[in-house]
């Protein structure tokens, strides 16, 4: 058996992060130049049949028929794989759910030339599990359902599936991956396998290929010097948003991550107008610094009439919590999660935008900063300039840049 072609089995209900690894894992593998390919049969399945196998039925274990073509777009995947190792691949991804035993068996039967790793990708965060399901619905296989009935459909789908399915435990080389948090849950590898200590370390690698993280538009709360509630945008904010739209007219944004504040997705949506294929996805983890009693007040107001208050935040900004909201130490772990949450259902764009606010993008700027905590409050954070950012294992940029309205 020669040893420097690997099989990569991805393993996983839907919805749960393996696509998502997959093109990490060809992205830097690739870079590396070690030429990897993926076969994914979920795309083959779309390019060879029609809109009949985007219905939950076709995927209950009692269809006859759509297990018999399921399991024929496998083996054409399997078979595709192997021909790409015999001729110029590395590595060949084999991206598909394998959740059950038999399957796996069969891909272990038929594929004796080179090793296999499984990749089991879990993750059982409802709530990520929901955004997820809200991109693949995006998909033209879902465009002839409503929104409500496209998710009805697929969860329907998700539940055939969830009764096929064997966690892996006997294979020889495995690894099972918290596919949110990057974080290996299992491993057990027992024969040599290729890149195999590269391939560990990019699955635990927290990577941001361009993120833009920009502030919402200017709001009449921010001519006004007021904090928190949820303005509109003013006249200028909206041409902002345009100017912001124009710059990225030319990029290809797939997804924009907004709060469920007026002010960021009213900004964001004058981009997704210029994009031919684009989702919003409000994330409740993105919403501004909630500022309890003193809400809705301008910062001037909190002065003269919150004096201790207004002088207690002064000192401390950092650890500060207003009281009945939250302060910057508090809402650390909600953005922390909002970001992860962010490049996991996005990792396999190349560009993905945020439109956040000020404490929130304080908060996102710090990971890629790494300011000490009494300097967070402070980072800059203006309306008519964005952040560009990007981070792999061997590059850190992060990049200040202007737009023109
Ligand atoms: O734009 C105003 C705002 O986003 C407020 O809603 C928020 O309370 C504030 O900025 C956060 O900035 P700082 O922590 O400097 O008060």
């Amino acid at each position: 058996m020669r040893n420097n072609k690997l099989y990569i089995v991805m393993v996983g209900l839907p919805a749960r992060g393996k696509s998502t690894i997959a093109y990490k894992l060809k992205d830097n593998l690739t870079k590396y130049g070690i030429r990897t390919g993926i076969f994914n049969n979920g795309d083959l399945r779309r390019r060879l049949t029609g809109v009949e196998t985007s219905r939950p039925e076709f995927y209950s274990p009692d269809n006859r028929h759509g297990v018999e073509l399921r399991e024929k777009i496998a083996v054409t995947n399997m078979g595709r794989a192997a021909d790409y190792l015999t001729r110029t691949g590395y590595v060949a991804i084999l991206d598909a759910t394998n959740v059950s035993a038999k399957r796996r068996e069969k891909i272990i039967r038929s594929i004796t030339d080179h090793p296999i790793i499984f990749i089991e990708c879990i993750n059982e965060d409802e709530k990520i599990l929901k955004a997820s399901i809200q991109r693949k619905i995006s998909n033209p296989e879902f465009s002839h359902l409503t929104k409500e009935n496209a998710i009805k459909s697929f969860r329907q789908r998700m539940a055939y599936y969830e009764m096929l399915y064997t966690p892996i435990e006997t294979e020889r080389n495995y690894i099972k991956l918290d596919s949110l948090n990057n974080k290996i849950l299992a491993e057990e590898i027992t024969d040599k396998i290729p890149y195999w200590d590269r391939i560990r370390d990019f699955l635990v690698t927290d990577t941001v290929k361009n993120l833009f993280l920009l502030r919402h538009g200017e709001t009449h709360f921010n001519l006004e010097n007021r904090i928190g509630g949820d303005s509109e945008l003013t006249e200028n904010g909206l041409a902002q948003a345009k100017g912001l739209a124009r710059y990225f007219q030319r990029k290809k944004i797939p997804v924009i991550f907004t709060s469920e504040k007026r002010r960021t997705i009213q900004t964001a949506v004058p981009i997704k107008a210029l994009q031919k294929r684009c989702t919003i996805i409000p994330l409740e983890e993105f919403n501004e610094i909630e500022s309890g009693i003193c809400e809705c007040m301008s910062y001037e107001e909190i002065r003269d009439q919150m004096p201790h208050v207004f002088q207690a935040r002064k000192k401390d900004k950092y650890n500060y919590v207003y009281p009945s909201g939250e302060g910057y130490v508090s809402m650390k772990h909600r953005v922390d999660m909002g970001l992860k949450k962010a490049l996991y259902l996005s990792s396999d764009s190349q560009s993905i935008i945020i439109v956040g606010h000020r404490a929130v993008n304080r908060m996102i700027l710090s990971h890629f900063l790494y300011r000490r905590e009494e300097d967070v409050p402070y980072i800059y954070v203006p309306q008519d300039r964005f952040y560009h950012v990007v981070v792999t294992q061997d590059k850190k940029l992060l990049q200040l840049k202007p737009y023109t309205l």
